[in-house]
């Protein structure tokens, strides 16, 4: 007997793994979904998607990845995954993402043949869109200018390659280094945190997927979570987990407000400001868990990510 019996799932439903079968569309992400999709769709040079920690960039950009019809784009997703890459690894990544099959290390080598690959997909019909995740880690003029590069590429009508980029509201700044390229981003989307009904819908609908027959958690539960969580996806869950853990171990058929509280305040997430701290902490310094009282999730759960990510370097390029 484990939570998962006590509570009639079939899988836990509240895993930080990026498991895009539990997606949940809310009006939020809906929305943003809607605004990238149509900046990708009219070639419009250069989108940005800021959000805090958590607050579900990633799982949107690989939903956004997901939805992109085949036969219209050819779309690639890169992460960055250090702020110290430099303009010809990113090129590099950029042209074996678009399909170009033996990238030159010779910088103008390179770029003619991911100009000859982009004038392909063009001449194919597809549109070519880069998503970017972590991009708040271009922190470099020397980056940023390799993207206005690429930008300028065109066909008489149209630009040939357009960017979609993901991360922290940090990202704003760094496009500073590089005015001209910051003049053009078309697009610019903030992912906000859940709203309370909107974090009642999420844990809902994650219950019902992992295979729950009824809401386990009261209406005063949910404010607790709505309010220590900041309406954070990530520490969303992370209590959820705990709290169903805490409800088994006390044979409790709903999870209340009380026992929430005490769930938050074993995370050490009271508040919303504390939620986002401990996100940041979590994300950030690895091992930084160690001192709480219980072996809390985020920063383990940060490390798969990490892993996850590797995957989605080679693996996810649709090309
Ligand atoms: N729309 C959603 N539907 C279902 N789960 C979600 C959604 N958004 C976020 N999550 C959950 O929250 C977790 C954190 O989301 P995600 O990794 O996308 O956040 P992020 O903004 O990329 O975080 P970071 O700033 O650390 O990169 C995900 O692993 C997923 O479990
Ligand atoms: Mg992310």
């Amino acid at each position: 007997m484990n939570f998962l019996d006590f509570y009639g799932m079939a899988q836990e439903p509240f895993s930080n793994a990026p498991v895009s079968r539990f997606y949940y569309n809310s009006r939020q992400h809906a929305e943003a979904l809607t605004r990238l999709t149509y900046a990708a769709d009219s070639m419009k040079g250069l989108a940005v998607l800021v959000g805090q920690i958590g607050a579900g960039k990633t799982t949107l950009a690989r939903r956004m990845l997901d939805a992109l019809p085949e036969d219209k784009f050819e779309a690639a997703l890169l992460v960055i995954v250090h702020s110290g890459i430099t303009a010809n690894w990113l090129l590099r990544r950029i042209a074996l993402q678009l399909g170009v099959q033996a990238p030159a290390t010779e910088k103008l080598t390179l770029l003619g043949q991911l100009y000859q690959r982009l004038v392909q997909i063009y001449e194919q019909g597809k549109k070519a869109v880069v998503l970017i995740d972590e991009a708040q880690m271009l922190q470099t003029r020397e980056l940023m200018e390799e993207f206005r590069g690429l930008l300028n590429l065109e066909v008489p009508e149209r630009k040939l390659v357009s960017f979609v980029f993901f991360g922290l509201p940090e990202i704003e700044q760094n496009l500073t280094l590089d005015p001209p390229l910051a003049q053009r981003v078309a697009v610019r989307v903030r992912l906000e945190p859940f709203d309370r009904d909107a974090t009642q819908a999420y844990i809902k609908h994650r219950l019902r997927l992992a295979g729950a027959s009824r809401m386990l958690f009261d209406e005063p539960a949910i404010d607790v979570i709505h309010q220590s969580s900041g309406g954070i996806p990530r520490v969303i869950n992370t209590l959820c987990d705990n709290a169903l853990l805490e409800g088994y171990l006390g044979r409790a058929d709903v999870i209340d407000g009380p026992t929430m509280q005490k769930v938050a305040e074993n995370l050490q997430l009271t508040t919303g400001a504390a939620a986002v701290a401990t996100a940041h902490t979590a994300a950030y310094v690895p091992g930084g868990d160690e001192a709480r009282p219980r072996p809390v999730m985020p920063a383990r759960r940060r490390r798969l990510d990490m892993r996850a990510i590797d995957q989605m370097l080679s693996g996810l390029s649709k090309s």
